[in-house]
């Protein structure tokens, strides 16, 4: 089939070079020239593992083409994916300004009839807007589908070639077989429902998953509380299918562009229909607050922050992602800093984006793990990178001024621990646990 995708963002050009790769003839559209650019040299404006070989391979195959025109793009397809940003606005709710315009820009392009597919991550009732905004440019006749885009960063590429499922949501059911034909090269878990349907799954999910992360980090504090270890207590309630044991991992909580902006956006999708989602904005609270318990546990170790030196592991807000939106570190680090705090970073990838949003006198920039903890009083981890777990703890011991750790991702087990040295504090686990934690299946 012949698509036009609008958007080159995350689900934007992840999208449109899967559908790529399974044989479709795509067109990649942005306003941002100099992306266009980049996407013509197989170079991606987006860090995603694998994407580059993807895009070069496809660009090569004649089958993915990346252009500023949109209107050429919109003539030449099918199938119009709709994959631009909902940012946030300052009350939460979802900014459709840029998809309102997209659509209308398709409308005055069509030149026949299109199928209008929406990938961005819109609130309920946003696909009839959409289709008013296009019958007010065209005359021509459309349909709307609307096809929530379920990708993690960092693993997008293989989440969108083999997704758990895929949720269409339409409202002419004699689009479900052109719908089907199209998404099944990926799964046969296709779900097809109604527009408004498939536009709350999409919220529903993100919010769920953000509530499994508050509820195992609020078990967690009770954990430390109580003398319970939360990875053993995540484990034994994981092998219950009916919870699953994914999304359980205690941490410094979640971040990124679309737990904080879908829940919050959820939570003013209630208030606008008069329904107070309780439990939701607890999740959002329970958030912030985890944040915060690094910053606690290092007042608790050290007594106090001011004049001290703490070398930070990790700005990203997860690992394999260079992007820093609504990461945990951003708070921290600023906290530190006002608390007087010399504030020693290192990311492996996330140090560029990193000091676009952040800048002070009190930060060293770093160019290894050891660099950042070399003589400091602390180090804090804060994404769970694999190069970190590989460091050796003993030598970490020797380096650091105060051989302190604070572990906010539970990355490092009690076995490697004991015997370096360290002063360990992690979430929701004893301080030094000498516990045998080995699963005992009967
Ligand atoms: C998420 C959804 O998973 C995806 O389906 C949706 O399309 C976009 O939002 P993403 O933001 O890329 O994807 O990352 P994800 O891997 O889900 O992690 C989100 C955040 O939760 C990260 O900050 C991660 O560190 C945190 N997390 C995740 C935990 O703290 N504990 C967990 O058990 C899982």
């Amino acid at each position: 089939m012949k698509l036009a995708v609008i958007g080159t963002g995350y689900v934007g050009l992840v999208s449109g070079v899967c559908f790529a790769q399974k044989g479709n003839e795509v067109i990649c559209v942005d306003l941002e020239q100099h992306k266009i650019d980049m996407l013509n040299r197989a170079e991606s404006p987006i860090y995603e593992p694998g994407i580059e070989e993807l895009i070069a391979l496809n660009l090569e195959a004649g089958r993915l083409e990346f252009t500023s025109d949109l209107a050429d793009a919109v003539r030449r397809s099918d199938i119009v994916i709709l994959a631009v940003g909902t940012p946030s606005l300052a009350n939460g709710e979802a900014n459709l300004s840029y998809i309102e315009q997209a659509a209308a820009d398709v409308g005055k392009a069509m030149n026949g009839y299109k199928i209008i597919m929406t990938k961005s991550t819109v609130p309920v009732g946003t696909n009839e807007k959409i289709k008013d905004v296009l019958a007010r440019h065209t005359s021509l006749s459309f349909d709307i589908v609307s096809a929530p885009e379920f990708l993690r960063e960092g693993s997008a590429i293989n989440d969108t070639l083999h997704p758990d499922r895929i949720i269409i949501g339409l409202d002419n059911t004699g689009l479900r077989e052109t719908m089907v034909t199209l998404h099944q090269v990926f799964t046969d878990k296709i779900y097809v429902t109604d527009i408004r349907s498939a536009e709350m799954i999409k919220y529903a999910s993100n919010a769920f998953l953000a509530t499994k992360i508050s509820f195992i980090n609020e078990i967690a504090n009770i954990c430390e509380k109580v003398g319970a270890d939360v990875t053993c207590v995540a484990d034994g309630m994981g092998m219950d299918k009916r919870i699953g044991s994914s999304f359980l991992q205690a941490g410094i909580g979640y971040g990124g562009s679309c737990f904080p902006k879908d829940t919050n956006a959820l939570i003013q999708i209630a208030g606008n229909v008069d329904y107070e989602f309780k439990l939701l904005k607890s999740v959002v609270e329970v958030n912030t607050d985890q944040r915060f318990m690094i910053v606690s546990k290092l007042r608790e170790s050290l007594g106090q922050l001011n004049g001290v030196s703490i070398g930070i592991w990790g700005l990203a807000f997860k690992p394999n992602t260079d992007d820093i939106r609504e990461a945990p570190a951003l708070e921290i680090v600023e906290t530190l800093i006002q608390a007087g705090a010399i504030v020693k970073l290192y990311d492996p990838i996330a140090m560029d984006k990193f000091k676009e949003r952040v800048d002070h006198p009190n930060i060293m920039w770093c160019s290894s793990p050891q660099q950042a903890a070399e003589g400091s009083d602390a180090v804090c981890l804060l994404t769970d990178w694999e190069e970190f777990k590989k460091v050796d703890l003993v030598q970490l011991a020797s380096i650091l001024h105060k051989p302190v750790l604070i572990d906010g991702r539970n990355v490092f087990a009690e076995e490697q621990i004991q015997g370096s040295g360290l002063e360990y504090y992690s979430v929701g686990r004893p301080r030094m646990s000498g516990w045998n934690r080995d699963k005992v299946e009967v």
